[in-house]
């Protein structure tokens, strides 16, 4: 099999499947990439999948190529891993990449074969795609298509492949569903949906936004907490008791990131709207609008620590990615608000155990430290924004002894604001008195 793109999603569906004993061809068009990838170097951080990689790289089951042609002729089955952001200046899904994937791959397809999107795309490209690679394969209709979306969170991302929830298969052969059944069947006994390639489009862009909404709930009833003197944690808890609601995704704090929630619940906001089901989905508006001001509370709550201004005012910033155990700062709500804060006049130190060369790239203008204790020398307010376990576990005292004064803002809600005031600190968080 060939996996096409080498993203996240692409570089970990390559090394499982090989780990699974299939030989698979990764495939990107960055050719630094691909040399790094045939060198055993991981250009991201995403935990267990380095050793995959090598491991697949030692059996000879896993290689890269930048050559569509190899991967033509290399393939039984074609994964599209390619990504699909926000289009610049919109709210709707760049599926570019795809097409150009697409396009790169179809005319070098010459026998039969099952292409499968795994991307996260608008509902309808499926079927776009599936008439354009028999429009531009020489072997016509005999290149199938399935939709089989991914459903992977990144940290976990070789976990969530290997072991899944379950299994979406959208088709329109037995065929295919046959292939991509015995393809998963080394996986176990995964519940597996077979459906149409619209609904399997769908119940990504379904899951994320029902997540992203139960995340901007707990938010807004943080808002409301703080109207109203309550504590959102411990109103959080005494929902999870109701088996119906649970805790998973409820947790307050300065809201979600990352390459996927915010950019899909806005896409698929956009295609509601162009096939006239907009209204639907008005609600996710709210959601997205809850999200964003969640990250203008953490700078209030900054600039109330520093006295009403954090003009010129040393600030640490503890943490970059948009969550723990990632190195991906896209939408990060971390830098968001570290950004904000720059831009008052907050002079930014940040810190993150992994996320720090991403952050200095796309954030020239901040500074960074190499340790959490570093990038609070001299600070006057301090913010957790990434609940790193490092962060979760600082000892407010020896923290609060390079400080220059003991302001703090816990943006994720991790720590006990019983133990930080007893060490002297002035402590704020979301949703909390
Ligand atoms: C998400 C989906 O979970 C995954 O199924 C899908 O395939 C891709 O998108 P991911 O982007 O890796 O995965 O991150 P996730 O763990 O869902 O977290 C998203 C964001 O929400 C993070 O910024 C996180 O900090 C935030 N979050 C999560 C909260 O603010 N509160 C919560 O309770 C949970």
């Amino acid at each position: 099999m060939t996996v096409i793109g080498t993203g996240y999603l692409g570089i970990t569906h390559a090394a499982c499947m090989a780990e699974l004993g299939y030989e698979v061809l990764g495939l990107d068009i960055n050719a630094e990439k691909v040399r790094q990838l045939n060198n055993g170097e991981l250009p991201i951080y995403e935990g267990g999948l380095d050793e995959l990689l090598r491991r697949g790289l030692e059996s000879g089951n896993l290689k890269f190529t930048t050559s569509f042609q190899e991967a033509a002729e290399f393939g039984d089955v074609h994964f599209l891993c390619l990504g699909t952001p926000q289009v610049g200046g919109g709210c709707a899904a760049d599926t570019s990449q795809l097409d150009a994937a697409v396009e790169a791959l179809a005319p070098h397809l010459e026998r039969q074969c099952l292409v499968v999107g795994k991307s996260t795309v608008p509902v309808g490209t499926a079927e776009r795609l599936a008439h354009k690679l028999i429009d531009l394969a020489p072997s016509g209709a005999a290149v199938d298509l399935a939709w089989n979306p991914e459903f992977l969170r990144e940290g976990f991302a070789v976990k969530d492949t290997l072991s899944p929830d379950r299994i979406v298969l959208g088709v329109r052969t037995e065929a295919a569903e046959k292939t991509l059944r015995d393809i998963y069947q080394p996986l176990g006994d995964i519940p597996l949906v077979v459906t149409d390639f619209a609904t399997a489009e769908l119940v990504k862009v379904a899951a994320n936004s029902f997540l992203a909404t139960k995340i901007s709930y707990i938010n807004a009833m943080a808002e409301v907490c703080e109207a109203a003197h309550g504590d959102v944690m411990a109103l959080a808890e005494a929902l999870s008791y109701d088996d119906r609601i649970g805790r998973r995704f409820l947790s307050a704090g300065i809201g979600f990131g990352g390459g996927c929630l915010p950019k899909d619940i806005r896409a698929f906001m956009a295609r509601a709207e162009e096939l006239g089901a907009g209204e639907a989905l008005s609600f996710l508006r709210e959601v997205d609008a809850i999200n964003m001001r969640r990250r203008a509370r953490a700078v209030d709550l900054a600039r109330e620590l520093a006295g009403g201004s954090l003009e010129n005012c040393a600030v640490a910033v503890l943490g970059a990615a948009f969550k723990p155990d990632s190195d991906d700062i896209r939408d990060s709500p971390a830098l968001a608000v570290a950004k904000a804060i720059e831009q008052e006049g907050g002079l930014v130190s940040v810190y993150d155990p992994v996320a720090l060369d991403n952050a200095r790239k796309a954030y020239p203008e901040l500074s960074y430290a190499g340790s959490a204790i570093e990038a609070a020398q001299g600070a006057r307010v301090s913010l957790l924004l990434t609940e790193w376990s490092d962060f979760t576990e600082l000892d407010p005292e020896e923290f609060g002894s390079v400080v220059a004064a003991r302001n703090i803002v816990d943006g994720r809600n991790v720590l006990d604001p019983v133990v930080w005031r007893a060490a002297g600190w002035n402590f704020r968080a979301p949703g909390r008195p």
